[in-house]
Order: structure tokens, then sequence, then C-alpha cells
């Protein structure tokens, strides 16, 4: 089978100018896997929001990689662009780009906001007072406050300015430091809990140590990490996307996290701290002008669902089944390694995604998954408060006393990867086995009904992990 057969299947689905991906229901979709596929058929990647919380994996030629902040598309050796709306972790940011062959390929924006050791502390102290959400810790909400408040931001320009960079962050570490002494106390107690869990240490602010020392060791570890960086960054990223996309190089903007865990119009609270649909992801990449309306808006859908942290969860498996797709799924979490809860497809939270996210074109993930359980079933409406609906509560509370109502499926068949891939080249769909097509069938009626987009569309299934192993409609 000559190599271009499957290139011309997606040259059928493959967007003109400007193309996003975005997750369409709590994350970990496989957005790794679908920036994978279309990586050589992309000039440029973007990611424009979110940061160290998210970690998207590309498996190829042998080789498996884990991005954080860094478009995916740097395993590819393509540039890859991180916009003005991503805020960063310096030092994690420096050693996951070592991972790639070629590092000059990434390009970071000088106004992505920097996360301090202080956000991650506040981070963790906000998950100790009763209203945790179970974020990853890694500082996100509070550096997405800063931005937000303006006058306690850092930006990636300051990393390289020793001065300014001591002043912001003497008073970041001022304005809050009864909190950070407060943590500080905090980590102490719960330091035996926090090894049981393998969370992160967060590293105090103690009066002991004094807040000087305090600030000089972040600022000393922010202006290593800023020379380090310094050859990659590069003031205003918008300009040079703008003319890559009047050029006509193709670009694709890569989403983190996924549309319910949007802050706007996810399960509030227990949200990430910035916007996460497509038109969101585009809007911060600069680039919605040079969107491919029919063929770029592309929502990464599990073929069952998954979630990380706190926040209801109608579909939740929390029994052998479960446990099962866990194992043979490999869910957990590729930032934080905690184990990812599980659960049946849920059609009325996608359609959700798929209304409030822009999505048009679905690639579903993790069919081969689903056929280690025998009986799969399919959510397609809740029951609250003894009433049907298949439309989904805004309000996370009553979302809480949602009761799946569940159809079941046929048994999804053990599908050979390679005979399959090969099959689909000629017959698309067709090439997979009896009960998955239909599976994948009810879901694309399913999504489609309920969701009220008529040209919504499944257009690719995803049958494993590794680069390739994608079958297109
Ligand atoms: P992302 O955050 O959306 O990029 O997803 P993650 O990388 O966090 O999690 C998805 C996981 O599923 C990764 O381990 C992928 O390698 C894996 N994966 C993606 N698609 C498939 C698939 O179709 N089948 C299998 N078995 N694994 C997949
Ligand atoms: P990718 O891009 C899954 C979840 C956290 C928590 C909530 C808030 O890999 O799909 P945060 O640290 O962002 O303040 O945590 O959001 N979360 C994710 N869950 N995949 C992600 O990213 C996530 N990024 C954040 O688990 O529930
Ligand atoms: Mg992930």
């Amino acid at each position: 089978m000559p190599k271009n057969d499957l290139d011309s299947l997606w040259v059928r689905y493959i967007w003109k100018g400007v193309g996003v991906v975005v997750g369409s229901q709590w994350g970990d979709e496989g957005k790794g896997k679908f920036v994978s596929d279309l990586a050589q058929y992309n000039d440029i990647f973007v990611r424009s929001q979110g940061g160290p919380n998210s970690g998207h994996t590309v498996m190829v030629n042998g080789k498996k990689y884990a991005f954080h902040q860094v478009p995916s598309g740097a395993a590819f050796r393509k540039p890859s662009v991180m916009t003005a709306g991503m805020v960063v972790n310096p030092n994690l940011l420096y050693d996951e780009m070592q991972q790639v062959d070629d590092p000059s390929v990434v390009l970071i924006d000088s106004r992505i906001a920097v996360i301090t050791r202080a956000h991650r502390a506040l981070d963790g102290y906000g998950e100790t007072n009763g209203t945790a959400i179970g974020t990853t810790r890694q500082g996100m909400g509070p550096a997405y406050e800063s931005k937000a408040n303006r006058r306690e931001l850092i930006t990636v320009r300051d990393l390289l300015d020793r001065q300014t960079l001591a002043e912001k962050v003497a008073n970041y570490v001022h304005v809050h430091q009864a909190q950070l002494l407060e943590m500080g106390e905090i980590e102490k107690k719960t330091a035996e809990e926090r090894a049981r869990r393998e969370l992160a240490p967060i590293e105090i602010l103690s009066p002991a140590n004094g807040i000087d020392e305090y600030c000089d060791s972040i600022v000393e570890e922010l202006f290593g990490a800023g020379q380090k960086l310094a050859p990659h960054i590069a003031g205003d990223t918008s300009i040079m996307l703008q003319q890559f996309a009047r050029s006509g190089k193709r670009i694709l903007v890569e989403g983190a996290q996924g549309v319910l865990l949007d802050r706007d119009v996810g399960t509030v609270p227990y949200v990430t701290s910035s916007r996460t649909t497509a038109g969101a992801t585009l809007a911060d990449a600069g680039l919605s002008r040079y969107a491919d309306r029919e063929n770029g808006f592309w929502g990464v859908i599990k073929a069952y669902t998954t979630r990380v942290g706190g926040g209801p969860f109608p579909t939740e498996l929390k029994n052998s089944t479960g446990e099962l797709l866990r194992q043979k799924g490999l869910e957990f979490g590729t930032t934080t390694g905690r184990a990812r809860r599980t659960g049946w497809f849920d059609a009325v939270a996608t359609a959700y995604a798929i209304i409030n996210g822009e999505i048009l074109k679905g690639y579903l993930t993790k069919m081969d998954v689903l056929s280690a359980v025998k009986k799969p079933m399919i959510c397609v409406a809740y029951e609250i408060d003894g009433k049907r609906t298949t439309q989904f509560p805004t309000d996370a509370r009553v979302l809480e006393r949602a009761i799946p109502v569940l159809e079941p499926a046929g048994r999804i068949e053990r599908m050979n990867r390679r005979d399959i891939v090969n099959s689909g080249r000629k017959n698309g769909f067709n090439a997979l086995p009896p009960n998955a097509r239909a599976y994948i069938e009810s879901v694309e009626t399913l999504l489609r009904d309920l969701s009220g987009v008529p040209d919504f569309e499944i257009s690719a299934v995803s049958i494993g992990p590794w680069k390739g192993q994608t079958v297109l409609k």
C-alpha cells in the first residue's frame, strides 16, 4: 500500500489556513494523538491557553512524548508557537523542550504570564480550605488571577530583567504573605498525607527563613530559567502568525483541557481558570479571521468518559468496569499521575460541549479500549428530580443529582489495528467491525440530535495511541 493513500484520505478533511482542536469532555480525550495524525499536513503549531496543567501525549516512531506547555507539533520539528494567553512555569518549560530533537522550533510570546513558586503554594492553599476543586496544583488559578488583576502580573519579558523581576516577585509575595505563611504551616502538618498521595511538595514561606530570602530564591530560580529560555522569547508572536496565515501556511491551534472544564461554560466551579472552547482558543491565538469554517473546528471525543479532580460526573463507574476502563485505557494523569475517574460515554454532556465549544468535526478516540468491556452503555438522557431531560444543567449542583439514562450497545469487537488501518485506507469506517460501527453511528446521531448542529459528524476514529492508528470516514 503506497504511503500516500492515507495522505489522500486526510486531504478531504484538512483545513485551509487555520484549524483548531479542542477537548470535548473533561480533558485527556487524545488531543496529542490528533496532532500526531495531522502533523505532516501543518506548517505551524500553536498553544494559546492553559499551561503546565495539561498533558498531551504524542507517540510516533517508537518514541513517547509528554507535552504540557510546548505545542505537540514540536515533536515533528516544526515551528511551535506559544501565544500570550498562556501561563507558564519557566523551569518546567525548559526541561520539557529538551525532549524534542530540535528545541529551537519553540517560540514563546513575551507577554505570557509566569507562574512562580508562590502561585503554586497558593494553588495548594485553595485546595485545603474546604473549597477543593482537585486542581493539578501547578499554580494555574493564582497565575490567571494575577493576569486578571494586572497589578501582580509577572510576564515572560520580566524574566530577562532581574531588577523588574525582583520588584514584581516582592510585590506578589508581600500582598499574599499571610496566606503563604499559613500555607507553610499547613504544608508542615500535611507532609505525610501529601507523600501518601504523591503530591509534589510545595516549597514554603516560613517565618524562620524570612520573606526576603524566599523572594530572592524565587528570583534566582526564575532569572536562571529566563536566561536559558532567552533565545526562544519573541516579542509579539501574533504578527508572525498572521503573516504565516496570509502567506498560505497551514496552522494547527491545539486546545488544552476540554470544553466541560471551560472557566465560563464548564461545570463551574470544578473547572480550570481559562477558556477552552474552540472559539476562545482561536481568539487567544489571534487567528480567528483565518480559520476554515467548514473543516477547521475539531473536537476530540473519547469513546467513554474520564475526569480528573473533583466535580459532577453523571456516568461515573465506581466499580470493576470503571477499573477495567482505567487499566486498559491507561487512565492515569499525564501531569499528576492521578488515577482518572472513568465512566460511560455521555451524549448529553458531549452535545453541550459541541454547542458551547463550537465544534463541527469529531475525532473519536479509544474505541479499541472499549472492546475490553462486555456490555458497553451510552448515556442518552438524564433523570433529574424524577424528570427526564436531554438538557445539560448549567448548575453543577443540579448536575450532581443527574441519574444517567443508559442504553446498551453491542460488545465492541477486538480489533487488529494493522489490518483495520490498512483496510480503512480504502474502505473508511467500513473497515471497522459491525458493533464498533454501530456504536460510532449511535454516538454521531445522538450528538447531532442533542446538539441541534445538523452538520456535525464523526470524521475520524482512533483505535490506538500511535500516530496513524486511525480510520477516516
Ligand atoms: P490529551 O490531554 O487530550 O492530549 O490526552 P492525554 O495524552 O492526556 O491522554 C490520552 C491518552 O490516551 C494518552 O496516553 C494517549 O497515548 C492515549 N490514546 C489516545 N488515543 C488513543 C486510542 O485511540 N487508543 C488508545 N488505546 N490510546 C489512545
Ligand atoms: P489536558 O490538556 C484533564 C482539571 C484538574 C482539575 C481542574 C482544575 O491534558 O486535557 P487546574 O490545575 O487547571 O486549576 O485544575 O481541571 N484539569 C485537567 N483535567 N486534562 C487536563 O488537561 C486538565 N487541566 C486541568 O484535574 O479538576
Ligand atoms: Mg492530558
